[in-house]
Formats: structure tokens, sequence, C-alpha cells
């Protein structure tokens, strides 16, 4: 076969539905429920984004971040539509790589499976380097304690060593993961439960120190305030699509896929826009901290109510809400390997699934590992950049992948449609290419190695071990 040809073949989707669930040495089980999968896709979601990087971009747009929130979750909103009608399609694990595979064939597919890598195991590193400066700030509202900056940063920033708390978190969760996943489900959803109380306290706290003269002028910065800050703030809606990794454990994936993922983004969308009206109504915009890295929603119900109390519970909501982002955004990575590994196109041991826990362990490990590296040594915010330019990129290749499958398999069941067809993905992948174009140059070429970097390990193995070499392709 011409290089061309297997570069671009694809895989049937009636192949690629047939095989969900089977691993090496066992089959995973399927035990998540339209609730459970849903609470998944919001774990996965509402963690760093709001807690952390809010404070963060308010300065950068004024009290206008609430629009910034908006726009953000109108990007998301399109191409969840697309992955909502890919999930309900191909319910299997790989996520927007299985639909790639479907669709746009063999390479895009590993370019697609490669951005994920950013998407899941490099945010989940961001998300766990935030979740020490929480742990920290409840420490020490809580007890006084400040654990030592050597071993809660990461080396070149603030004084750190080795960002010890990160790996604790991804270690914890990495356990969690190994007893398997409708136990890991329990956990996302009472850790979910407690994130989203604590949220709520958040905003009936701030609303009782609600200003409305915080909120003149408006727009303090223009549209190019409220562009950046949404550009800043689309970290916070990665995650909605999570659900799609869990289409081979889902009870009826078909139904509930598209479903969970579109209820995990309007509850987010929900809850962003009230705790960002809140806070800005409580503080002045002009005081809150571009650099900071701490809790400025704990900041914030300390000055509205005058005690330190409030502060703590906030501290301790954050902490529960960034281990449910690194519990579900590491599983989601187990399985896109999965996925890839099933196919040939990375090693086998990714495909072995433990047949007492109905796991894949040493899957779950190996990346467990990868995760400690880059969360215990590499700082935040070069992470987050990292994580949406190759989120984007798979949430563009989704939009281009439904026109695709339209056409070419028209007569497939669906289970959800993109409405106004083909309209709304286009607009989803050209809202991609816009978000990622606002993004630093520096991550551009960071990108690019990786990709480079991707490819190079695609024609070394991928190419020469793709289950399609000794299948007949259509
Ligand atoms: N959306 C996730 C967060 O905000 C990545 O932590």
């Amino acid at each position: 076969m011409a290089l061309t040809q297997r570069l671009l073949r694809t895989k049937p989707t009636e192949q690629i539905v047939a095989e969900g669930g089977h691993g090496e040495g066992g089959d995973l089980r399927r035990t998540m429920t339209l609730w459970q999968l849903t609470l998944f896709s919001v774990g996965a979601t509402l963690g760093t984004g709001i807690f952390v990087i809010l404070g963060q971009a308010v300065p950068k747009a004024g009290p206008a971040v609430v629009l910034s929130f908006v726009l953000a979750a109108i990007t998301a909103l399109f191409s969840a539509l697309s992955y909502a009608e890919l999930a309900g399609t191909i319910p299997v694990s790989g996520s927007s790589y299985s639909y790639a595979y479907a669709t746009l064939g063999e390479l895009v597919a590993w370019v697609c499976g490669w951005c994920l890598m950013l998407e899941y195991a490099v945010s989940v590193a961001a998300v766990a380097v935030g979740w020490g400066e929480y742990l920290n700030s409840f420490l020490h509202d809580l007890f006084g304690w400040t654990l030592p900056a050597a071993i809660t940063h990461s080396p070149g920033d603030k004084g750190g060593v080795i960002n010890l708390t990160a790996i604790l978190i991804v270690v914890l969760c990495s356990w969690l993961l190994l007893r398997g996943a409708s136990e890991s489900a329990t956990a996302n959803t009472i850790f979910v439960m407690i994130k989203v109380v604590v949220l709520v306290f958040f905003c009936v706290v701030a609303f009782t120190a609600f200003e409305s003269g915080n909120f003149t002028p408006f727009a303090p910065l223009g549209v190019a305030g409220i562009t950046a800050a949404a550009s800043q703030v689309f970290f916070s809606y990665i995650g909605f699509d999570a659900a799609s990794t869990a289409g081979e454990e889902a009870k009826n994936p078909k139904r509930d896929l598209p479903l969970a993922i579109l209820f995990s983004l309007l509850i987010v969308t929900v809850i962003y826009v009230f705790v960002a009206v809140a806070a800005i109504g409580a503080m002045p915009w002009t005081e809150f901290n571009p650099e900071s890295t701490e809790a400025s929603l704990s900041v914030i119900v300390n000055q509205a109510t005058g005690a330190t109390w409030p502060g703590i519970i906030v501290s301790f909501g954050a902490v529960i809400a960034i281990a449910s982002v690194v519990l579900t955004v590491m599983y989601g990575q187990t399985r896109i390997l999965f996925a890839m590994s099933r196919d040939g196109l990375i090693p086998r041991i990714f495909q072995k699934v433990n047949p007492r826990h109905q796991v894949p362990v040493a899957n779950t490990l190996i990346v467990t590992g990868f995760i400690v590296v880059l969360a215990g040594f590499i700082p935040l915010g070069q992470l987050a950049e990292a994580t949406s330019i190759g989120t984007l990129f798979a949430f563009f290749i989704v939009n281009i992948g439904v026109i695709v499958l339209r056409y070419r398999s028209p007569e497939l069941p669906r289970t959800f449609h993109v409405p106004l067809f083909p309209f709304f993905p286009i607009l989803g992948a050209i809202l991609c290419l816009l978000v990622m174009a606002g993004l630093a140059g520096v991550t551009w070429i960071a990108f690019g190695l990786w990709m480079l970097f991707g490819l190079i390990c695609y024609f070394l193995y991928g190419y020469r071990h793709s289950r399609l070499n000794t299948e007949v392709t259509p």
C-alpha cells in the first residue's frame, strides 16, 4: 500500500464499536450511569480555572470578565455539540482520537491522540501544581502551618525544588483509579458534590457584600480585554469532553454520552457566571492580582465577612475540586492510550486489563509516572497554555470529523444530531482556530516541537505496528 494511502486509511466505525470494552487479558466493566458520566465531566472541568485563573483573568477584562466566561462557553459549546454527535455514534474510550480514526485517517488520528496528551496528561500536571497552592492556603488558614516552598513549588518557581504536593495528589488519584472505574466514579461524585456546595456557599457569602457599583465601568479594557480574558479562561472549560473517554465503561453509552457532555457544559457555565458575578460584586476588579496563584475566592469571602472561617471552607472546596479534576482527567488519559494501544499505534502494554479490578493497571502506572515527572518539575503557567493549544486542536478535528462522517456514512445510527449542520461545526472549527491564534508565540513553538516529536514516534512505531497493516482496509 502506498505511503499516503496508509496514512489516510480510516478504521471502519462498525469495527471500532465492535471492539469496544475489550482489552488484552480482560474486558472493562460497564458500570457508569448518566448521572455518573455527567459528574465525571463536571469533575474534570470545574477546578483550577474557577478557583485560580478567574482571579488572574479579572485584571485583563475588568467586570466584563463575566462576558469572557460566556464567550469561552460559546466557543466550547459548538465543539461540545460535535463531541455529542460523535460520542453517540462511536461510543468508545478513545474520544476524539477514535473519531478521527473513523473519519480523517490514521495520521490525523495519531496527531489527535498526541494532542489529547496535552489536554489530559499535561493538564493534569498543571492542575496538580495548583493543588499544592490550595492545600497550603487551607493548612495555613486552619492550623497556621505553611509547607516549605521547596516542596510545594516547581523548580525555578518561588524557591521550589520539587513539587511534592503535586506528586502526592497524582499518586493518591492513581491509587483510586487502580481500585476500579466504578469506585473512582463514586469518589468523583462525592468530590463534585462538595465542590459545587462550596461554590454555592461562596456565591451566597459574596452576595452579602455585593456592590453594584463594582460593575461600572463594565468593560474598562474594551473588547480586546474581554477576548484576551476569554482565551485565558477557556482553560476552565477544558474537560467537558471527559465523559467521551468513558464510552466503554458506560451502561448505555449511545444515549448517555451526548447528554452527559452537554449537561456538564451547561452546569459549569451557570456556576462560572454566578461565581464571576459574585466575585466582582464583592471585590472591586482593581484589587484582583494578575500574578496571584493563590486563593482569590478565599480572600473575597474573608473580606466580605471579616472572619477567616469562610476562606477555610473555600480553600477546602478547592482542595477537593482540584483532586477530582486530577482523578477524572488521569482516568481519561489512560482510556485514550488504551484505545490507541488496541489499534497497535502504541505498545500493547497499554491495553492489558487486570482481570480482577477490570482496569488497565500497567497503563495507569505508566501514566502516573509521566504525570509525576511533569507535575513535580515544571511550573504551572507554561503547562496551562500548552494544554489549551492541544485541546483546541483536538476540538478542531472533532468539528471537522462530524462533517466528514455525515457525508461519508449518513446511514450510521446517530443518537444526537448537531443542529444547523454544517453551519455549527464549521463555526466550531473556526472559533477553535481563532482562540488558538490568540495564544502566545512560545506556546506555538512548544506545540510544534511536541507535534514533531509525536510524528517521529508515529513513524518509528505506530506506522509499522498499526493493526490495520494486517487487516483488510476498505
Ligand atoms: N478545566 C479544568 C480546570 O479548570 C482543567 O481545572
